[in-house]
């Protein structure tokens, strides 16, 4: 596949898919977006893939959605275009996504961003919803997204003033896993992969959807649809490798059974 927006390269089992606009800081535009979501839907499929990571450049994991494509559209012309179809595909990716996050978050790539299951950022990251300031609002899950991570008054705060925090808020405030230096964002984030990439395929597929699920649904359909998954996987050669290899007091062989 002839990519020009978004580089690929695969190390052992990590997909490390790279946003590739770096005079534009990133701006996600249209022809990004798609090659994005079919690198992800490709990887998906791939059983030699276990994990993806998401990642930009130093300056900029992504400064938002392409201002200059949308400047002067109508609402007829948005919607024909269908863009936020794209983001949805992302919800229905199996394996799971990291977010290695250096310098700007903003808009759709702070959006972007929340969408991947966990971020890694560096220490020079600032998330924001701006969007306020050119005359919108968040329209990729921002305000749904971000209201679930950090709670009600301070996505109020970010979406209505559309002020950006550090990466060192962002950690108080639970939207990223872990804030490191500059130097090893992308590693640290490639290590969590890896570490991911090494257990059972199909258990980790299983327990994404069901973490996932907690976010949109009641305790009871949660519950329902976390016992109806862990029953599932005792079909699954990997269970009985793994409880067998337990019992043996051995390292377990993962088949992705
Ligand atoms: C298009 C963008 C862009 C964007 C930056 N650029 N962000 N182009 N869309 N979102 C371009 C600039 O036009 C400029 O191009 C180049 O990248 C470098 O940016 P500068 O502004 O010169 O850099 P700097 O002065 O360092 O400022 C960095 C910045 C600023 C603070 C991040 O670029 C900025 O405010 N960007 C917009 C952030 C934003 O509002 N994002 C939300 C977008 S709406 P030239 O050609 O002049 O060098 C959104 C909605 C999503 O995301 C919902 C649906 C998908």
């Amino acid at each position: 596949m002839e990519n020009r927006y978004v580089l690929a390269e695969r190390s052992e089992r990590v997909l490390v898919l790279r946003l590739n606009r770096p005079k534009q800081l990133n701006a996600l535009n249209t022809e990004l977006m798609s090659e994005l979501v079919s690198a992800l839907e490709e990887a998906d499929r791939d059983p030699e893939v276990g994990s993806v990571v998401i990642t930009g450049d130093e300056r900029a994991f992504a400064a938002g959605a392409d201002i200059r494509e949308m400047a002067e559209a109508s609402p007829a012309e948005m919607l024909l275009r269908n863009n936020l179809a794209l983001w949805d595909r992302i919800q229905g990716i199996g394996k799971p996504i990291i977010a290695a996050v250096s310098g700007y978050a903003l808009g759709g790539g702070c959006e972007l961003a929340m969408a991947c299951d966990m971020i890694v950022a560096s220490e020079t990251a600032s998330f924001g919803q701006p969007e306020i300031d050119i005359g919108v609002m968040p329209g990729a899950g921002g305000t749904q997204r971000l209201t679930r991570a950090i709670g009600k008054a301070r996505a109020m705060e970010m979406v209505l003033t559309g002020r950006p925090i550090t990466a060192r808020e962002a950690l108080e405030l639970g939207l990223v896993n872990r804030v490191v230096p500059r130097e090893v964002y992308l590693e640290e984030a490639a290590a969590l992969a890896r570490e991911i990439a090494s257990k059972p395929p199909i258990a980790v597929r299983l327990a994404k959807q069901s973490v996932r699920r907690a976010l949109d649904t009641t305790i009871d359909t949660g519950l329902e649809f976390e016992r109806r998954a862990f029953y599932m996987l005792f079909s699954t050669e990997d269970q009985k490798e793994g409880m067998r290899a337990f019992v043996e007091k051995r390292r377990p062989e993962w088949k992705g059974r």
